[in-house]
């Protein structure tokens, strides 16, 4: 690319974004290509519009109050095993994602696009080594549980990973170091979501990260469907006969991935999209709520819902909307694509964060205060457009440990989530017949044992341990 000149580049910004060159003399030819290249990627319109909040947003504060909770398969009706409100049983419903599973009809999709921030690691928070004994990383125990479920069903389950510009290179690293931790080349698809400029709050002019560069942070996971399209991981999973998609973020070690039950109810409901859901403790959960409105799903992001909608209780002081979201969602692949037409229809949500930035004077600033407004979309937001949605309750303990939060917040660090992988770890076992000594660790690698079920191959009854241990496969 030839270095553009300034008149060029200044013609095509609106009068009040004319600061985006400020600096533009002080920068090599390097610096102004890709100045230009980045101001000509972002559609100012769009943003100015989301600023002056003329573009359609939801008001979740008035949706919340006409809201109804979801229908859903709850958690007691699945441990009976009788027939549940879908007019399944639980067992019919696991043969089903079984069979779904066998027949390679299953694709994993995980959102990656996050830095460990808020955790206080400066690295793509999939790299955290969250193992207890092992240190893997996130990334690594996702990997080990899709070839878990490849070894289990004899087919494999193209693993369809979701970076940003902020964690691709270092995602794609630590990849190849660790030869892919064992997957086969074309069942691993990495590919990278799209990004939205963060403007200040008090004037929205966009915020410059460097001389030679705007602030742009990943556009949400609700970018995951354009990227899905633009990078050809679509095509690939059509090319795989990839019918349905599982889904999760990167931050949560304990998703059930694959879960042959849920892919069974979203199969035999025929549902486009089902979403596994927790029962909120209280009604500060942060988790999203799953909700009906005017007789659709939705999910209202617990930043959205008021808290008298959060605290409404039943008759038996039961919270109303009890149904969290964790993030874990089974897609048909051609709901995936019918969604890429509505792709440009899902709502930005607008949230104000700190956000680093270069003065007039080229000084960086690191703001105390929220100072900035980011713009995301979420993936949730396609529930509406959903056919027959799907709300199945599984038990926390057994899905969702999410990792968000530096040591020391109440939940959600890395001490807790290590908490609740040896916890679950030590309940298997337990239930296996194992005899662990008091207050012994005990990891299991997803390639040693995928779940309950694969430890009772893993151990005999009776088996002690009294020092830590980490269960995994002989080399
Ligand atoms: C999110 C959900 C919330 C849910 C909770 C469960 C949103 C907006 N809310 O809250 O409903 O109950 O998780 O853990 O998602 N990510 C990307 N690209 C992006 C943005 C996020 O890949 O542009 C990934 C991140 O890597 C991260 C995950 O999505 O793993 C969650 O994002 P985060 O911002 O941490 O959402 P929460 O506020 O925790």
């Amino acid at each position: 690319m030839t270095v553009p000149h300034k008149t060029d580049v200044a013609a095509k910004l609106p009068a009040n974004q004319q600061h985006l060159l400020r600096f533009w003399e002080d920068l090599d030819d390097a610096g102004r290509r890709r100045l230009a290249e980045q101001l000509a990627g972002i559609d100012f319109e769009l943003v100015d519009s989301l600023y002056h909040d003329e573009v359609d947003q939801p008001d979740w504060a008035e949706l919340s109050r006409r809201a109804e909770p979801p229908t859903a398969v709850r958690l007691a009706e699945r441990a009976a095993g009788t027939v549940t409100p879908l007019g399944v049983t639980p067992e019919a419903a696991r043969q089903r994602g079984v069979e779904a599973l066998r027949a390679g009809e299953v694709g994993v999709l995980v959102t990656a696009g996050g830095q460990g921030s808020r955790l206080g690691f400066d690295r793509p928070k999939s790299l955290f080594p969250i193992g207890p004994l092992s240190g893997a990383s996130l990334l690594q125990i996702h990997i080990e549980k899709v070839r878990a479920v490849a070894g289990r069903y004899g087919k494999p389950a193209p693993l369809y990973l979701m970076t940003s510009p902020v964690t691709h290179d270092d995602t794609l690293h630590f990849l190849q170091e660790n030869k892919n931790f064992g997957l086969a080349e074309d069942d691993l698809f990495v590919f990278c979501q799209g990004t939205m400029p963060a403007v200040d709050a008090k004037t929205g002019q966009l915020l410059m990260e460097a001389k030679d560069s705007v602030f742009l942070s990943p556009d949400g996971h609700g970018g995951t469907v354009a990227a899905l399209e633009k990078t050809g991981a679509i095509a690939h999973m059509n090319r795989r006969g990839v019918k349905q998609v599982f889904y999760l973020q990167v931050d949560n070690p304990l998703v059930p991935i694959c879960d042959p039950e849920l892919i069974g109810y979203h199969l035999l409901a025929q549902s486009e999209l089902t979403s596994l859901a927790v029962a909120k403790q209280s009604p500060q959960d942060k988790l999203g709520n799953f909700a009906l409105i005017d007789g659709r799903l939705h999910v209202i992001e617990y930043s959205d819902i008021p808290d008298d909608v959060a605290e409404r209780r039943d008759a038996e002081g039961r919270l109303v909307f009890w149904a969290g979201s964790v993030a874990i969602h089974v897609f048909e692949t051609s709901f995936l694509q019918r969604a890429l037409r509505l792709k440009d229809s899902l709502p930005f949500h607008i949230a104000r964060k700190k956000a680093e930035y270069v003065d007039e004077s080229g000084e960086l600033i690191k703001p105390t205060e929220p100072n900035a407004l980011k713009f995301e979309r979420f993936i949730f937001d396609l529930l509406p457009h959903a056919e027959r949605p799907v709300v199945i309750e599984y038990a926390e303990e057994e899905s969702f440990a999410p990792l968000k939060n530096a040591p020391g917040a109440a939940r959600d660090t890395p001490e807790y989530v290590q908490r609740l992988m040896l916890e679950q770890h030590r309940r298997w076992l337990e239930a296996a017949g194992a005899r662990l000594a008091e207050g012994v660790q005990v990891e299991i690698s997803p390639l040693a044992a995928l779940d309950g079920e694969g430890v009772t191959q893993l151990v005999q009854p009776g088996v002690r341990f009294d020092e830590p241990t980490y269960l995994r496969p002989p080399a």
